[in-house]
């Protein structure tokens, strides 16, 4: 029996967040920029643990948002591939909403890559819809990026 809990990130949880990201993305951040993150006003950031019986808990997934005005805008988000497909990343999108909910968020925003379709497929069921394409705007493959929003006004 596994349970997810969200917690605050700190600094030494840079190092298995790299794993996680270098395990997602063909071009990662780097530590600097998650730890800019940490610092940032208007940033937030959380990680989902997973604690299982006899087994050490261990991060298997993290988000990483700013709130601008009463825009969240999600910057973000990935699960370890061990945990994929199995409802944490749309687990850990709701505590988001929840959060900027209550700090008075209105509506969320993100850029995607049109060929993520796991993650257009994930934003879509939550609500997501694209509002728009910015061109060449992934300066390492020169992709378009489609920008998608969320009103939390539609949702009540
Ligand atoms: C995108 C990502 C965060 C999804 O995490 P996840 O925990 O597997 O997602 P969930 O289990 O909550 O799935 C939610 C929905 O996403 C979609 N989805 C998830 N994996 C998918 C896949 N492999 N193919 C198609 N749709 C998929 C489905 O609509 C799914 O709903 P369903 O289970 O009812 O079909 C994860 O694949 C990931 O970390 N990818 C690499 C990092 C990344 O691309 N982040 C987004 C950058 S914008």
């Amino acid at each position: 029996m596994y349970q997810w809990q969200l917690a605050s990130i700190n600094p030494a949880d840079i190092s298995p967040i790299m794993e996680i990201e270098q395990d997602s993305f063909a071009f990662p951040w780097n530590p600097r920029s998650f730890l800019g993150e940490l610092t940032c006003k208007h940033a937030y950031s959380y990680i989902v643990k997973s604690i299982g019986d006899m087994q050490a808990e261990k991060i298997i997934a993290y988000i990483f948002f700013r709130l601008i005005e009463e825009e969240l805008h999600i910057l973000k988000i990935a699960v370890t591939p061990h945990w994929r497909g199995r409802g944490v990343a749309t687990w850990l999108l709701q505590k988001c909403f929840s959060v900027a909910l209550e700090l008075g968020a209105t509506s969320a925003f993100l850029e995607v890559r049109p060929s993520n379709e796991s993650a257009i497929a994930l934003y879509r069921k939550e609500g997501f819809r694209i509002i728009g394409r910015r061109p060449n705007y992934y300066a390492d493959t020169r992709e378009d990026a489609l920008v998608l929003m969320k009103n939390f006004k539609e949702d009540v």
